[in-house]
Parts: structure tokens; C-alpha cells; sequence
């Protein structure tokens, strides 16, 4: 069975390359199931009901989320009812949605897919070390198929994470700093780690923002309104190779596409 995990689409950029490439991808690569990190679909912020459903339509099965969850309007309610998107399992347990979704790949086999907040300078409600084990044992009643994505900003949390889980989910993927790491190994007991797949978004950009705007609130530390760029557009993620009866992985590799 083939997983791709698609990382963080960012903006227009992002949701054009998303839809441009990903049928060709799925084809190509014989793609089964489709996560993708869309917390920053929304113009770099956030993700709307409407373009939850686009992305949906566009061929991803889960979407997982982050930070910037609760940024726009009527994803709350969106996500009471979805069965599709997840929202990082550690926040606020008084807030709609939860941090596991179980989908079907093409032939129907269940994939579970569970998202969790790192804690440096994210500050989720509580510590995702409180509730990994809880959900990954819940998701393994379902299925031995359990891809997490971890959105954080430390190498070091998502590096724990994966280690710890090693043997227990399919994969462990890290979302967040945008950035693609070149660490995507196959762990002794079986389990696919990345500590970040990268960005689906305009990469001539800091981070997928106008390089002259985040440049300036660093510089001055004036508040500035951030606008996503353009420039350098690609799809990056990773795709998982692992065995649908055992959910025991046995390869993960990155992809950079450029587009168009
Ligand atoms: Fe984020």
C-alpha cells in the first residue's frame, strides 16, 4: 500500500499545485491514500469549510491541521461533523473536532490518521505525550494502518515522537517549519519517520510569505500584514510504502515537484 502525506499547503500557489499535480501523482505512483496538511490553505491562515471541500474534491481523503486551526470562520462547526479532517488531538478538549480520523484508501482498506500539536512556542491545551498513546491504541482497533502527523516546531519533539511510536503506526510525519528534511528512514521496528515533508506552496517566499514582508516585522518588530507569495511553486511531501495487513512500513520517500 502507497501513502502520500502532501505538506503544508500554503494559499492559492499551494491549492493550484495540489490540483494540478495530484491526479497525475496518484496515478503514477499508484498512490492509495492521500493525507495532506492544510492548515494554511486559507491564505497562508487557517482553512475554511469551503476550501476543506475543495481539497476533498481534489483528491486528498484526510486533511490533517495545526496552529492555526481556529483562525477562520466555521471550521468549528465543520469540523463537529467531519469525518475527513482532524485537528490536533491536544487542543482544547472543550472545542469541536478530534485528533482521529479513519478513511479508506482506494481499495477500501482503513487508514487511521491522527494529528497532534507540538509544545515549543505552539502552546497547545495540553501535552501530546497525555494523549499519543490513547489514540494510537484506538486507531490500531481499527486498523494496523496509522500515519500521525506531528505539527511542531522542534526537531527534536517530532524525532521523540517517532521513536517512541516506532513499531506501533505506520508512519510518523512532521509538519510546521515548511522546510523538507533529508531524514526520511525506515525505524527497526517498522515505522516510516520524516521530521518535516516540506511546504506545497510558493518557496521563493520565507516560509510561503512575501520575503520583503516577513523580513520587515523582523527587522523592525512592527506589526506587518503578511501576504503569500508567488515565486518558486512546489509539491512536496512523502510517499510511505507498507503492508496493509501488518501496517509495518518499509520505505518512505520524499517528493519535490515543481509547478507549474
Ligand atoms: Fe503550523
Amino acid at each position: 500500500m502507497k501513502i502520500l502525506f502532501v505538506g503544508d499547503i500554503v494559499g492559492r500557489p499551494g491549492r493550484d499545485a495540489l490540483e494540478g499535480l495530484l491526479p497525475g501523482l496518484r496515478a503514477e505512483l499508484g498512490i492509495d491514500v492521500c493525507i495532506a496538511n492544510g492548515e494554511n490553505v486559507a491564505d497562508g491562515i487557517g482553512i475554511t469549510p469551503r476550501l476543506a471541500d475543495h481539497l476533498l474534491r481534489s483528491g486528498v481523503d484526510a486533511i490533517t491541521l495545526g496552529n492555526h486551526t481556529w483562525r477562520r470562520d466555521g471550521i468549528a462547526d465543520y469540523l463537529a461533523s467531519s469525518t475527513q479532517v482532524v485537528r490536533p488531538a491536544n487542543l482544547s478538549a472543550t472545542t469541536p473536532g478530534r485528533g482521529l480520523a479513519i478513511v479508506e484508501s482506494a481499495d477500501g482498506t482503513p487508514v487511521a490518521v491522527v494529528n497532534v500539536l507540538g509544545s515549543l512556542w505552539l502552546e497547545p491545551a495540553g501535552s501530546m505525550w497525555e494523549v499519543i498513546d490513547g489514540l494510537v491504541e484506538e486507531a490500531r482497533r481499527s486498523t494496523p494502518v496509522v500515519v500521525v502527523d506531528v505539527h511542531a516546531e522542534a526537531t527534536s519533539e517530532k524525532i521523540a515522537l517517532s521513536t517512541w511510536l516506532d513499531g506501533r503506526v505506520t508512519a510518523v510525519v512532521g509538519t510546521h517549519t515548511h522546510v523538507q528534511t533529508s531524514d526520511g528512514r525506515v525505524l527497526a521496528g517498522g515505522t516510516a519517520a520524516i521530521t518535516d515533508v516540506g511546504m506545497t506552496g510558493p518557496h521563493d517566499s520565507v516560509l510561503g510569505v512575501v520575503s520583503e514582508l516577513a523580513i520587515r516585522r523582523m527587522r523592525t518588530g512592527m506589526p506587518v500584514r503578511f501576504e503569500t507569495a508567488s515565486g518558486g511553486v512546489r509539491l512536496e511531501g512523502a510517499v510511505i510504502t507498507c503492508d496493509p495487513e501488518t501496517g509495518r512500513a518499509t520505505a518512505i520517500e520524499a517528493v519535490r515537484l515543481p509547478w507549474p
